[in-house]
């Protein structure tokens, strides 16, 4: 099986990887495209060691992919084989998806939404998931919430966006220079260009402050909440002390770590893509000999949406 493999801080192909056996609870799954994100970056450069350590994780060769879709190939309790499936591995432990297959939890996938095909599936699960979890189950977003996104043009922020619209919520959102016409188009109701606007100086409150950037800190960004006004940062490790501080204030730091098989709030996805609500984001999509130039994209400014590779049909 081939993989991308991950040794010394650098990437490299390899074509003769052991292809993995599903143990019980598990499917194996025929990768045909894999995300590339910035939290592979980031696991290159080891910064999610701690969570790696909090997860028991055992060394594998394959440690970059956190998105997939593809087809199942063996039988498993909710799912069989022939079935197109979506999902992401678990961040802290196990295999990743930058291989050609891959064995997974059943409740880490669902079925892919019916009418978008296997590159645009792939660059949905993780980043619409964690947007949901980050602002239903710990910001508790509701109608007329008030929710500015910071880095609302990336891969995850195209999907906290319509997300924070599903919801009926009156959203703020924060990008780079020349994203404005696209981010309002995914639905943002006011478009805060990064470079002209400093947060701090900005005269309202929120909600709810999604920070996608890993670049805010919670005693900068604390005047822009609410009285009861919850912080998420997407890299909640940054922030330990701030979230202990939660019991002594009534503004909030919230701890968001998708950490556990998600299949009904996956299928709620695949729904509403079906329904037209959501809409899946590629930025770009790289063959996977090419895999380096997509990381090198993901570094870049400007980018929308996911970056994407596509790991079937491969020879090199
Ligand atoms: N907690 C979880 O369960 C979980 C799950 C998955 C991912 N994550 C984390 O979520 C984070 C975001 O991931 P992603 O895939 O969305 O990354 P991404 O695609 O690189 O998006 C980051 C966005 O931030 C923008 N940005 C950079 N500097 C900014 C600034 N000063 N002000 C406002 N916006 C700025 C970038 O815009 P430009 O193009 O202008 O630079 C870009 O659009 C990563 O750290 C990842 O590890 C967390």
């Amino acid at each position: 099986m081939k993989g991308i493999v991950l040794r010394n801080k650098s990437l490299s192909i390899q074509n003769n990887l052991e292809r993995p056996s599903p143990k019980r609870g598990e499917v194996l799954v025929k990768v045909k495209y894999a995300s590339i994100n910035s939290y592979d970056v980031e696991t290159i450069e080891g910064q999610n060691a701690l969570l790696k350590k909090l997860g028991g994780e055992k060394t594998y060769p394959v440690m970059t992919g956190i998105e997939f879709s593809g087809v199942v190939q063996s039988d498993g309790l909710r799912f069989k084989k022939g079935d197109e499936v979506y999902g992401y591995p678990d961040l802290a432990k196990g295999q990743k998806s930058h291989q050609e297959y891959i064995t997974i939890k059943e409740d880490y996938m669902a079925f892919m939404p019916t009418n978008i095909d296997f590159a645009k599936s792939a660059s949905l699960p993780l980043g619409a998931l964690t947007s949901l979890v980050g602002l239903k189950d710990i910001g508790k977003i509701k109608k007329g919430s008030k929710v500015l996104i910071n880095g609302a043009a990336g891969g995850l922020g195209v999907y906290a966006v319509q997300i924070a619209k599903i919801w009926g919520a009156d959203v703020t959102a924060v990008v780079g220079p020349g994203q404005e016409a696209f981010i309002k188009a995914l639905g943002a109701d006011k478009v805060i260009n990064y470079k002209e606007q400093k947060l701090q100086e900005l005269s309202y409150t929120y909600d709810i402050i999604f920070d996608l950037t890993t670049k805010v800190k919670f005693s900068a960004i604390k005047v822009l909440l609410s009285e009861k006004g919850i912080f998420i940062p997407a890299n909640p490790f940054n922030h330990i002390f701030a979230v202990l501080g939660n019991v002594f204030r009534r503004k909030k730091v919230g701890f968001l770590m998708v950490a556990r098989g998600e299949y009904p709030k996956l299928t709620e996805i695949s729904r509403w893509v079906e329904q037209g609500t959501l809409m899946p984001v590629i930025d770009r999509s790289y063959e996977f000999k090419d895999y380096q130039q997509g990381f090198d994209r993901t570094l870049e400014s400007g980018k929308r949406g996911r970056i994407i590779l596509k790991i079937e049909d491969y020879s090199s």
